[in-house]
């Protein structure tokens, strides 16, 4: 059976393990990851698929993917993203998922994290591209803690950040408008070069260029 992005979205169980992932994350002290960040993650997958030509199914199972990529939390941090992929094949072929439907999922969930991600799919590279980029002020969940702890530092100087898509150049664009005042641009590097460098690979298999775009200026 197909199943759709609004079923896993409106899947009260498959909610239930959001929540508890992110309340794991809130006590090892990480930004929120809850269903702000994998709504969020959903909507931007889906809508980089549709824009790079890939068909409508194509798109929902990116979605599927991006809102169940970090349910593996719960377990554990350490490995969430593999545990999140045994979750998600256990919940998705619960709800009737089509083998091969299943398949591109927990590939593109068990290829998300820093760690060990690839874009080993196109489904794997829009959620790459969807989770490394929400970097965002909202994310931070204690603003006392951003004196001493960089990655809240970094996510809380971010004012606005924007994903675009522009088909005629062939580029995926990250664009940050970051207070300096808060975090400085290097400071910035420091934590997210890596995922900048996945969000260009990612690109790639996309046959897109990735472009940062900081306060203005043209980063990569
Ligand atoms: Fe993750
Ligand atoms: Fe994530």
């Amino acid at each position: 059976m197909a199943i759709t992005f609004e079923q896993v979205r409106t899947n009260e169980e498959i909610r239930a393990y959001i929540r508890h992932a992110d309340e794991s994350l809130k006590a090892l002290g990480y930004t929120e990851h809850s269903l702000a960040h994998v709504t969020k993650c959903a909507v931007l997958a889906g809508s980089i698929m549709r824009e790079t030509g890939h068909d409508e199914r194509e798109a929902e199972l990116a979605s599927i993917a991006a809102f169940l990529h970090d349910i593996g939390n719960m377990i554990n941090r350490n490995g969430h993203e593999r545990s999140g992929a045994m979750m998600a094949f256990g919940l998705l072929r619960d709800l009737g998922c089509d083998p091969d439907d299943v398949a591109t999922v927990i590939t593109a969930i068990g290829h998300h994290d820093e760690s060990t991600a690839f874009p080993v799919n196109d489904v794997a590279a829009a959620l790459i591209l969807a989770d490394k980029t929400d970097v965002r002020s909202t994310r931070v969940r204690n603003k006392d803690t951003i004196l001493f702890d960089i990655h809240d530092r970094v996510n809380f100087a971010v004012k606005e950040s924007d994903v675009t898509v522009d088909t005629e150049k062939g580029e995926i664009s990250l664009t940050l408008t970051i207070d300096t005042s808060v975090s400085t641009i290097s400071e910035y590097f420091e934590i997210f070069m890596g995922r900048m460098i996945l969000c260009r690979r990612a690109a790639e298999r996309l046959n897109m260029h990735f472009s940062l775009v900081i306060n203005g200026q043209v980063m990569m």
